[in-house]
């Protein structure tokens, strides 16, 4: 994809194969952003995961792995005798080693050699949201399963973040407006799509997977709680593009403090996670 209008206004880069994640895996804020999904959303995945009953010795991919905690749960149900390939752009915060094999890879270039299929479960969370070729991606994914293999997807839909309390009608419009930048401007420029969340069952319906089940879960979070500091860490590694934007330094400063404000209570991001299994052979 070529440099659109919107990257243009935000200072947004993105390369010919659509490669233009707008965080920085890699960074302390980056490690932040992983830990806190791992500590919000982990339970939630592993509600979905854990009835798969992934077994000793099954190969498993972990595509987007961030920080690793679900490539971790996979490597204990596989155990010795099995793999689980965890895959990132940036593999800073993932530890290779049996039966962890980590690659630092832009699935862009598809899924060959090492990393090719087949496999008995794979897992994407918080990835495909992000990445505009997700629906190809997705029908790659679904090919390297195993006849019998499992798909675990799971994404944040763009369900509005409204404020349930605040200290002042300015905090609230302070909050509005930088979400709106970030949602409407910096997320789309950055090749995030918040409606793919709620495609994922007609995706999967679509590929011919059986047993399709799934959740959606909301939650709401108050200043200091793991999900406003991850809007905090989120807010921080996208201060550029959010300036380029529009944003200005006092409203940026305002919602980092608000993050931190116990008093401030607003609704987090909607997370949709389903499964769906390939027909055995
Ligand atoms: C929002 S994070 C989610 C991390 C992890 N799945 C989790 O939920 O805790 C998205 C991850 O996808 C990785 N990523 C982004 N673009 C990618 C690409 N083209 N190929 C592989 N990984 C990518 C990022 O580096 C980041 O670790």
């Amino acid at each position: 994809m070529a440099a659109g209008p919107a990257a243009a206004k935000t200072g947004l880069m993105t390369d010919t194969r659509n490669t233009q994640y707008l965080f920085k895996t890699g960074s302390d804020l980056g490690l932040q952003h992983m830990n806190f999904l791992a500590e919000i959303f982990d339970r939630h995945t592993f509600g979905v995961l854990d009835p798969i009953a992934v077994r000793a010795g099954q190969r498993c991919l972990d595509l987007g792995a961030g920080g690793g905690s679900v490539t971790r749960r996979l490597a204990d149900q596989v155990g010795p005798t099995g793999e689980v390939v965890a895959i990132d752009i940036d593999t800073t915060h993932l530890t290779d080693g049996p039966p962890i094999a980590v690659h630092r890879h832009d699935i862009n270039d598809g899924l060959s050699g090492p990393i090719a299929g087949p496999y008995d479960l794979i897992h994407a969370r918080l990835t495909l949201t992000h990445l505009p070729r997700r629906d190809a991606i997705f029908t790659e994914l679904v090919d390297a399963l195993a006849p019998g293999g499992w798909i675990v997807i799971g994404d944040a839909s763009g369900r509005p973040l409204s404020v349930l309390s605040a200290r002042s009608e300015q905090d609230v419009a302070v909050w509005k407006r930088i979400q709106h930048l970030s949602h409407e401007v910096v997320s789309p420029a950055g090749g995030i799509d918040f409606g793919w969340a709620h495609r994922i069952d007609d995706a999967m319906a679509g590929a011919g997977l059986t047993n399709v089940h799934g959740i959606e879960v909301s939650e709401t979070v108050n200043g200091g709680s793991p999900g406003a500091l991850l809007h905090a860490a989120l807010n921080l590694q996208a201060r550029e593009p959010l300036l380029a934007a529009g944003a200005e330094p006092r409203e940026l400063e305002r919602y980092q403090e608000l993050t931190r404000d116990p008093e401030f209570r607003t609704w987090f991001y909607q997370f949709i996670c389903l499964r769906g299994r390939k027909a055995p052979a």
